[in-house]
């Protein structure tokens, strides 16, 4: 009988969860809250399991990265849960030589500067990151009503760990290349939103419900560089993407010239820093997107009210965002205080409790 009330069944609590209504850009009960790299160094159940598997062949194993996805969910009650994995993975799986190095980030053996090097970017098939399939299936499984968002690193951004050969402060080789042969670094930035575009597939088939796209270092451009050499690329990727009813965040650093275009580039959420204020960005963004954003993560080293003072401004700034996603504006610090983030995904639920 339909008026005996039931469980609602885990993908009806899903399509319901707060935050893919925000996504979505509808009613929420409260501010969805996730944090850009809350899997990680800052929690020490996650570096206890870590310990004596190095990075890389963590991204490999299913059982380990069910459980480091599912750490922070449990401790901080977050609303959403970020795949595990690292953005140099489907690069690694289509055979490029490249390690993760402790303390420093992506070190590639081989640097990428002439076409010859095209040649060992393959193609990505789902066969390549079948530990994928079966993670994001076992997490799917456990996370019930609670949204996974996969993700994966822009073109831009995996083109300058690829042409610099580790993390670069200046991207000076990769714009020696982007301005010296634009047609052989459109052709990387090509390939890679193919590759980058297929690993979202393969997220998205085996159960995420949201995908991030991470071009982290993409304001390191001018607006019309962006527009001309990279966005194509970017844009490519949400279109592979399309049709899924998946919602699509695009995030970077540095980005508060930047913010129109990443909404343009095919995005429904756009991510913000912690550089430009929420209302802000709303008007950059024509008020036509959901916003992510934006607490420095440096300021949950300060004390707990100085936390709670800067979180309040951050959703003060929101108000009038059409819907607002709270997060830090770059990924959690490694030595920040687990507690000071627990407290602050209750301050945000208590705060905006409709
Ligand atoms: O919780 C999550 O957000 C999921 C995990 C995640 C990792 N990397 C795990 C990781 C995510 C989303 C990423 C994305 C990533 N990786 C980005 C985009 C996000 C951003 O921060 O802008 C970038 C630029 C990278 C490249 C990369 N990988 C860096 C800069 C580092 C840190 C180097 C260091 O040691 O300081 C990595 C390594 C890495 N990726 C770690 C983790 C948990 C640390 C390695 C370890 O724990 O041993």
């Amino acid at each position: 009988r339909s008026d005996i009330p039931t469980t609602p069944a885990a993908d009806e609590r899903l399509a319901d969860s707060a935050f893919l209504r925000a996504c979505r850009g509808q009613e929420v009960p409260h501010t969805p809250v996730w944090f850009m790299r809350q899997a990680g160094r800052s929690l020490p159940e996650y570096r206890k399991v870590r310990e004596g598997t190095a990075m890389l062949e963590s991204c490999t194993r299913p059982e380990l990265v069910t459980e480091i996805t599912l750490q922070p969910v449990r401790r901080h009650g977050v609303d959403a849960a970020i795949y595990f994995s690292d953005i140099v993975v489907p690069l690694k799986a289509v055979g490029i030589d490249l390690d993760i190095v402790p303390g420093v980030g992506p070190v590639v053996a081989e640097p990428f500067r002439t076409r010859a090097d095209l040649e060992r970017l393959r193609p990505l098939e789902a066969g390549h990151v079948s530990y994928v399939t079966e993670a994001v299936r076992l997490l799917t499984a456990e996370l019930g009503g609670t949204p996974l968002i996969g993700f994966a690193g822009a073109p831009f951004t995996l083109a300058s760990y690829l042409v610099e050969g580790g993390p670069s402060r200046n991207h000076e080789h990769t714009k020696a290349l982007m301005y010296g042969d634009p047609q052989l670094w459109a052709d990387l930035l090509d390939k890679l939103a193919d590759i980058t575009g297929a690993f979202l597939r393969v997220q998205i088939e085996a159960g995420a419900s949201a995908v991030q796209l991470f071009d982290s270092w993409v304001g390191a451009l001018s607006p019309v560089d962006y527009r001309t050499r990279v966005r194509p690329a970017s844009e490519k990727v949400f279109s592979a993407v399309a049709g899924y009813g998946v919602p699509r965040i695009h995030f970077g650093v540095g980005t508060g010239e930047l913010l129109g275009q990443l909404g343009d580039a095919g995005a429904d959420v756009v991510g913000v820093d912690w550089r430009v204020p929420l209302d802000e960005a709303a008007r950059r963004t024509g008020h036509a997107k959901p916003l992510q954003g934006n607490l420095d993560p440096a300021v949950l080293f300060a004390p707990r009210e100085a936390v709670e003072e800067q979180a309040a401004a951050v959703l003060a700034a929101a108000r009038d965002v059409p819907a607002h996603i709270f997060n830090l504006g770059h990924g959690v610090l490694p030595t920040t205080d687990p507690d000071a983030l627990t407290r602050l995904v209750e301050f945000v639920h208590t705060r905006t409790a409709r």
